[in-house]
């Protein structure tokens, strides 16, 4: 057995709550609902940590707007540094902008290392913003963080509804518990595609042309509709018990 894998759940022993925000296709808004969420989240008092773990196509220190002198610590591990009151993790702190060309069993052993240093400390949250799709970290995910949770995002498109069927039967075969759907950039009448899904909507979102605008700066993400609805999702999830 690698012993890193080992570690992970030591490292994640005073996390109360894992949550993976995934979906079977890119651009549908994952990192955005991440992000939006953990500060909702943080807005509420909990204490919360973030971690990218999208390596080819990671934006959530966009959307955070984390300042690039910004650097984790060392200390037995990696202590992620709190951006906006949220702990944040990501592989950017060492790729920078440039690609990551990870395969295979190489993106199992960087998401196997950051899981294992990270020293996440206590938290009553940890929102994970995940690759699209059903592919290598979305299974790995599944296998060495059993516990958590998944949060499925779909916009109205019959292509992203098609992809996050596959998504949803394949974490409904792996047992993995379904916090339930977000329709994002939701627009007349849609929510009623996602009654096919067989899996609780918690919350619509509107398209918001404001979000766009806001990114990189908390002031103004806050002030969106969207972190309106997604400060609802958060009341909802901390009465869910799984
Ligand atoms: N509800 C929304 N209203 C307006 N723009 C949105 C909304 N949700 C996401 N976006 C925009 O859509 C794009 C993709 O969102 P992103 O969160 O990066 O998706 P993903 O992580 O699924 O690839 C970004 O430009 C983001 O600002
Ligand atoms: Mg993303």
């Amino acid at each position: 057995m690698d012993p890193r894998s080992a570690i992970i759940p030591k490292r994640m022993e005073s996390v109360r709550r894992i949550i993976a925000v995934a979906a079977g296709k890119g651009g549908v808004g994952k990192s955005s609902i991440a992000c939006g969420l953990a500060l909702a989240l943080h807005d509420l008092g909990y204490g919360v940590g973030l971690l990218d773990l999208d390596f080819y196509g990671p934006s959530a220190h966009v959307i955070l707007g984390v300042r690039e002198d910004i650097r984790p610590q060392e200390e037995y591990g990696i202590l992620p540094p709190t951006v906006d009151g949220i702990k944040f993790m990501s592989l950017v702190y060492y790729a920078s902008e440039h690609p990551v060309p990870l395969r295979g069993l190489d993106l199992t052993n960087a998401l196997i290392e950051l899981l294992a240093i990270t020293c996440w400390g206590p938290l009553d949250f940890l929102i994970i913003d995940m690759p699209p799709g059903l592919g290598e970290a979305t299974l790995d995910l599944i296998r060495l963080l059993p516990r958590a949770e998944f949060l499925v995002v779909t916009t109205p498109s019959r292509v992203a509804l098609a992809t996050v069927r596959k998504l949803i039967e394949l974490l409904k075969q792996q047992r993995v518990s379904l916090l339930g759907v977000l329709l994002n950039m939701q627009h007349a009448d849609s929510s009623s595609l996602v009654i096919s899904l067989e899996v609780p909507l918690l919350e619509a979102l509107p398209f918001d042309p404001q979000w766009e605008a806001a990114l990189g700066d908390r002031a103004r993400l806050v002030r969106t509709l969207v972190y309106g609805r997604l400060r609802e999702v958060a009341q909802k999830i901390q009465k869910i018990i799984i």
